[in-house]
């Protein structure tokens, strides 16, 4: 009979998963040492009762801005003062009522009952400041935020009309053109200072790697040369520290079923695909319908140009704008669904490569004057795979 003991005794290679997980926050983050003081030095003043700047960061995905600001705010927290710094995660506080709601109801109990008007909300932040206290409020990911302008506009003033205490906003945000599209008087109020945190280097990562290797594996069971790789891929990609842990513990899974006592740059090879198929099928799932028929259309043009030439090799397949807006034309049809303009149709091209599901090139002038080349940025029969699946 199979018994727990048996099971939890055999040979694992992963001692605790926990700590290779994006939401784990290591003891010691490498390679941030500037950044963090940088935080630091304009959040000192907090301290001492004295009135900060607003600070904006920006940088990519798994550049480790939240695992800094959760590190500097551990560090805040041990100097008893009047200022009181609060993360606010606005991925899901996505709007000025739930931002403020969410930064107060801490302090203020009974707002966490519903049905309060944002006047006795704002209300409530007066009553904290002047009464000598200070907020900070740490707003990740806040290009979420709806109605921003207004939550920036409500936080100065708060800032302003209040006689002790102070009102501050630190904004994190991954996305990097988003400051742009601000307002421009929500951009002076928000980023009167700013710091931008770049992606990693294979070096970096690898170091990352093996912090967390070093306490998420049994000891010496992942080949160096297993880290280097899930360093160098990463750092090819976006060097976005996520990925990269997530490689190494997919890694370890894979070498766990197939019974290995060790993980090797092969399981980081198969766990790359893995990863990839992941994070491309959440992304083609949240698509629009039509950016959907989009990318189906330059999928379906690549194999088939793939057939007539008997190529293996799609990356070398491209498309001028007007034959995938033709294909697209012809799937809408035989799909029942109304063809968008050739405008809107600009625009989907534009939403599918910034998320990298396929390129544009333009070319020089031409016979035909300017022109676009669309190719596909994923293995084609992936994609028509992942979308027939969520077109059901
Ligand atoms: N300098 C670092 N040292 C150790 N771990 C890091 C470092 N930077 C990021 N990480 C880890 O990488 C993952 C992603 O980092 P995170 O702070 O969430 O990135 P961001 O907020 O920029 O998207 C987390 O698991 C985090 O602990
Ligand atoms: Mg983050």
């Amino acid at each position: 009979m199979p018994s727990f003991e048996e099971i939890l005794s055999k040979e694992r290679l992963i001692i605790n998963s926990d700590v290779l997980s994006p939401h784990y926050l290591p003891e010691k983050l490498l390679h941030r040492d500037k950044e963090i003081e940088f935080i630091m030095k304009v959040t000192a003043p907090a301290i001492k009762n004295q009135a900060i700047n607003n600070l904006f960061i920006y940088g990519k995905t798994g550049t480790g801005k939240t695992a800094c600001i959760r590190y500097v705010m551990k560090e805040f927290e041990k100097y008893k003062n009047n200022s009181i710094m609060t993360y606010v995660n606005c991925k899901i506080y996505n709007s000025r009522y739930k931002v403020m709601q969410k930064a107060l109801k801490e302090i203020f109990p009974e707002l966490e009952k519903l049905g309060f008007g944002i006047q006795f909300i704002y209300e409530k932040l007066l009553e904290l400041l002047n009464s000598g206290k200070s907020m900070i409020m740490v707003l990740d990911e806040i290009d979420m935020v709806t109605d921003l302008d207004d939550l920036v506009y409500t936080i100065t003033r708060a800032n302003d009309e209040s006689k002790s205490g102070h009102a501050n906003i630190i904004g994190i945000s991954n996305k990097l053109s988003f400051k742009e599209r601000l307002d421009q008087r929500t951009k002076s109020s928000l980023c009167e200072v700013e710091t931008v945190f770049y992606s990693y280097n294979a070096q970096q990562l690898k170091d990352i790697i093996k912090q967390r290797v070093e306490i998420g594996f049994k000891p010496n069971v992942v080949e160096e040369s297993a880290i280097n790789l899930a360093a160098a891929i990463t750092a090819n990609d976006n060097g976005d520290a996520r990925y990269a842990l997530t490689l190494i513990l997919r890694a370890g899974q894979i070498a766990e079923q197939k019974g290995l006592t060790y993980v090797s740059d092969k399981e980081v090879e198969e766990a790359r695909r893995f990863v990839d198929n992941e994070i491309i099928g959440e992304v083609v799932k949240s698509l629009p319908e039509h950016q959907k028929i989009v990318l189906l259309a330059v999928a379906q043009l690549t194999i088939e140009k793939s057939k007539q030439q008997r190529l293996t090799n799609y990356e070398d397949n491209c498309f001028l704008s007007g034959e995938v807006y033709e294909k697209y034309c012809k799937l809408c049809k035989s799909m029942n669904k109304q063809i968008r303009s050739a405008r809107w149709y600009r625009e989907y091209l534009h939403d599918l490569e910034m998320l990298g599901l396929i390129t544009i090139t333009e070319t020089g002038k031409g016979m035909r004057g300017h022109s676009r080349l669309i190719r596909i940025g994923y293995i084609p029969e992936r994609i028509i795979e992942m979308i027939t699946w969520t077109m059901k």
